[in-house]
């Protein structure tokens, strides 16, 4: 909820108001007079990584598969993603990409070396999908690459010739080595990270002695082309604020990005059991959603802190890694991360997204983990099956927010309760699109109780309302392969407006994206 000053007077009138309605009516307010922040589309990225079967099986088959592909990318998924807009794709990791060296990726498959992949599931990787299939990859589906170089266990030069070989144009070593490899145009590289969780699996560095070594690598990682390539610094995890401190203070003048990773874990637990995909209780479900709304303060207090070092706030803040972590499914490999994905998680998404329209201003992009078939996916495959996943969904219904301009919202909702706990019923929130239309998302959290929203419209004179819903019976309703369209948007028809007031009744569980016309 964005708190403007102009409406704090209003929203102060439509508390009162909201004590005299009944428990689950919320009031809100758009202001469309006062355009804030571009939402940048680059919230609404994704993450790829060689962990499970995200690369393999999820994206590649090879194009000896009897999968329907591409030059060995599954058609299905390709159709799938093209349909949503993907604005970026970071990869190779996460984890895997302090351990990745990119010249086992290039050339003739067939020769191309096997390693172990010592993070995730101890399998072998034999780098058929490396540089060229990735670039390729964004190439054909028009998504922004997002390298993650290796910092932990590379080498600066290794990192130096993995962008000279991706960028350059000119008469040299490694962009005569690509072409050599079938490709004579260099590929467009706009971001790039300098090293991931280096305070972790990265390297188990000091931020001191992180920060020090960004620095170097920084120095070497050139732009060859006549674009500036943005990089991005290892953030902390969750609430290390003293990580963010401390590598803003010796890095932060080099760097265009500062990352953050937050996963949401329905138990809070990393050692235990985090939870189960399916068949939780609704313990499970409000504590899910309870503590992904954690994203804001970890936003708030991050940026408080990084403005110390940067007041003129010319550092982004890229939440590089986020999404529900939960147990895998049972009877799968405990390194693969293959979870299935519930209403629930779509909420979560939604949750999410209103918060980085929130801070749209300092927050540029976002990464979900990960697109296929690992935690919070997009997509899962079977073979030669493959389902969206109510997750997919609510990044579709969202597009239109790619690239808005944010208009400010004030919200009064009712609370929603468990035990001794509460947290907001309904979220919202509202844009100018690139398309001229205002769009309102709206989300009610109430796990059997449907909410009524009512919305005053200001300098706005809209007459009517049209858009979808994403809802499900259960609080744990999910698409699955014999069943893979059991939860997917359809028309919403319980938006009215009358007299400039947009009236919606949302029903529990649900996502609700309008269009004012
Ligand atoms: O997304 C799975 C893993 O989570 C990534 O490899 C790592 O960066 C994070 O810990």
């Amino acid at each position: 909820m964005r708190h403007h000053p102009l409406l704090a007077c209003a929203a102060i009138l439509l508390a009162a108001t909201v004590q005299t309605s009944s428990a689950a009516d919320a009031q809100l307010i758009v202001d469309a007079s006062k355009p804030g922040p571009v939402i940048s589309k680059h919230i609404y990225g994704q993450f790829s990584e060689h962990l499970g079967r995200c690369i393999y099986e999820g994206i590649w088959v090879g194009p000896d598969s009897p999968i329907p592909n591409t030059k060995g990318y599954r058609n299905d998924v390709l159709a799938a993603l093209k349909q949503l807009k993907v604005p970026q794709l970071r990869w190779p990791g996460g984890c895997f990409a302090d351990e990745y060296h990119w010249r086992d990726g290039i050339g003739p498959r067939e020769k191309r070396p096997s390693i172990y992949n010592s993070n995730w599931g101890g399998v072998v990787e034999n780098n058929h999908f490396g540089t060229h299939e990735f670039l390729e990859l964004c190439e054909m589906l028009d998504i922004a690459p997002y390298i993650c170089l290796n910092v932990g266990s590379g080498t600066v030069q290794e990192a130096q010739e993995w962008v000279e070989y991706m960028t350059s144009a000119a008469d040299s070593p490694m962009a005569n080595l690509r072409r050599a490899n079938g490709r004579d145009k260099p590929w467009h590289v706009p971001f790039i990270a300098i090293g991931n969780e280096n305070w972790g699996c990265g390297g188990n560095m000091r931020a001191e002695y992180y920060a020090d070594n960004y620095r170097r690598f920084n120095t070497f990682v050139k732009n060859y082309a006549d674009y500036k390539i943005r990089r991005i610094a290892c953030g902390a995890a969750g609430g290390d604020y003293d990580w963010t401190e401390k590598v803003m203070m010796i890095a932060g003048k080099q760097t265009d990005g500062l990352a953050l990773h937050y996963y949401t874990i329905p138990t809070d637990s990393w050692t235990g059991s985090k939870g189960a995909a399916l068949g939780f209780g609704e313990d499970h479900y409000f504590s899910t959603l309870r503590n992904t709304l954690r994203m804001k303060d970890l936003i708030v207090r991050h940026l408080a802190t990084m403005d110390e070092f940067d007041p003129e706030k010319k550092v982004d803040m890229v939440v590089d890694e986020w999404g529900i972590w939960t147990d895998v499914e049972p009877g799968t490999n405990t390194g693969f991360l293959y979870q299935q994905n519930t209403i629930r998680d779509a909420l979560l998404a939604a949750l999410n997204f209103h918060i980085f329209h929130e801070h749209a201003d300092r927050v540029k992009m976002a990464n979900i983990a990960q697109i296929v078939n690992v935690l919070q996916a997009m997509i899962l495959t079977d073979k030669e099956k493959m389902l969206l996943t109510p997750t997919y969904h609510a990044f579709e219904m969202y597009k239109p927010f790619q690239d808005a301009t944010a208009l400010p919202v004030s919200l009064v909702t009712p609370d929603y309760v468990f035990g001794q706990e509460k947290i907001p019923a309904v979220s919202a929130t509202a844009a100018r699109a690139t398309d001229g239309k205002v769009y309102v998302a709206l989300v009610n959290v109430l796990p059997t109780e449907s909410a009524t929203v009512s919305t005053t419209l200001v300098g706005l004179a809209a007459k009517g309302a049209t858009g979808r819903i994403l809802t499900a019976p259960a609080m744990d309703s999910h698409n699955s392969f014999a069943a893979p369209n059991a939860v997917q948007p359809a028309a919403f028809t319980g938006a009215t407006v009358a007299d400039g007031k947009l009236t919606v009744t949302l029903p529990a569980k649900s996502i609700v994206v309008l269009a004012l016309q």
